[in-house]
């Protein structure tokens, strides 16, 4: 139930009031303005509605109203004018004020019950209102941002094209390093420790977004402090050992710096994702100098890639209804993926080493 507070010295005025409103709302009183605006100053957050007298010992209800409205409370709750008498110029100052109506002595419940629930919805409805003008108020400051931001890197493209240019060679140079280590291990070992690569370079917007997101503006150097993952290579391996293996090749060579490591193979995400994520530092060789630029390695079985490309569907579909069931069937899939992933490793050594 709704909270509402009566504010009237007179008892009999308290009690009338109270017992045509309390079926339908927790009436709390008080029996001077002073108290009245203890009891706001307590808990105005809550309150649904005020009905004040106006001819009051101590602070009568101009003073409560002139207090509210120099907090502010005036536009968060209504106020409904206990009066005997129709006084033309009492009732417009108090609107002027922005009081929201009165309830008249001698009162008729149904008329008081009536006019507390109109000026209750009313302010209900002004502060959706308010609510959903907020909202759009944000969404244009953020597309104004955007607009600001695309102003910005146009002006500045130069410089975003160079950097963008750093990444994807920082792209090249790793993926000739995964290549390389797969033409070494297809000659030791007969076989290819990776499948396939796929490589990306992350847009502007998702790089705005993500920067957005951690609470930095968008400038070159931000880019390259606190977005990690510009640069993204994706190694899909055949089995899971040659997933550490080549891991640990890469990170072995003695120009690659290895910033973070999320084995989430290891340390599987509750939702069952599962793969190894390295955040490298490897240097670029530029016209006139050397660079180092920050690139994120994600290593995956095939068929942790099959089921990471699913589940990340279900992040952009805003309309599935039975989502909580879906999650636990692709976690289910997860635990067979991963042990399915090891029977393939046990048979293919079976395979490879017969003797065993
Ligand atoms: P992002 O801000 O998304 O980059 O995450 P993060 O900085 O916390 O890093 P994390 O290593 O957890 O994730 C990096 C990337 O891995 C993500 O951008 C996704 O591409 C992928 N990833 C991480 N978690 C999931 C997941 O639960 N499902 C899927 N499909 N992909 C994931
Ligand atoms: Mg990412």
């Amino acid at each position: 139930m709704q909270k509402i507070l009566v504010v009237d010295d007179a008892e009999t005025n308290r009690e009338l009031l109270r017992n045509m409103l309390e079926n339908d709302y927790l009436v709390d009183t008080a029996e001077d303005g002073e108290q009245a605006l203890q009891k706001l100053q307590e808990e105005h957050d809550g309150m649904a509605a005020l009905l004040l007298d106006l001819h009051m010992p101590k602070a009568d209800g101009i003073a409560v109203i002139v207090e509210m409205k120099e907090k502010d409370w005036i536009n968060e709750i209504p106020v409904l004018i206990i009066s005997s008498e129709h006084a033309i110029e009492t009732e417009n100052r108090c609107l002027e004020m922005g009081v929201s109506d009165f309830v008249h002595k001698p009162f008729e419940p149904s008329i008081v019950r009536n006019r507390v629930k109109n000026a209750i919805e009313l302010f209900n409805y002004k502060r959706q209102l308010e609510q959903k003008v907020e909202e759009q108020a944000e969404t244009l400051k953020r597309q104004s941002q955007i607009i600001q931001m695309q102003a910005e890197r146009l002006s500045k493209a130069k410089s975003f094209n160079r950097l963008m240019m750093e990444y994807r060679s920082v792209i090249m140079e790793v993926e000739t390093k995964l290549k390389v280590l797969n033409a070494v291990f297809s000659e030791e070992y007969k076989r290819n420790p990776f499948e396939s690569i796929k490589s990306r370079l992350k847009t502007p917007e998702s790089i705005y977004k993500k920067l957005e997101r951690k609470g930095y503006s968008l400038t070159l150097e931000n880019i390259q402090d606190y977005v990690a993952d510009v640069a993204g290579v994706r190694v899909i391996c055949s089995f899971p050992d040659d997933i550490y293996r080549l891991a640990e090749l890469l990170t072995r060579q003695d120009d690659i710096i290895l910033l973070k490591k999320k084995d989430y193979i290891e340390t599987p995400k509750s939702n069952g994702y599962r793969s190894l994520h390295l955040i490298l530092s490897v240097p670029i060789f530029l016209a006139d100098e050397k660079k180092y630029v920050k690139v994120e390695v994600q290593f995956r079985t095939i068929a942790m890639d099959f089921w990471a490309s699913l589940e990340h569907k279900l992040k952009y579909k805003k309309d599935i209804n039975d989502t909580d069931e879906i999650e636990r069937q692709l976690k289910a899939c997860a635990d067979s993926i991963e042990a399915l992933d090891y029977q393939m490793q046990e048979i293919r050594d079976r395979i490879d080493c017969p003797g065993k």
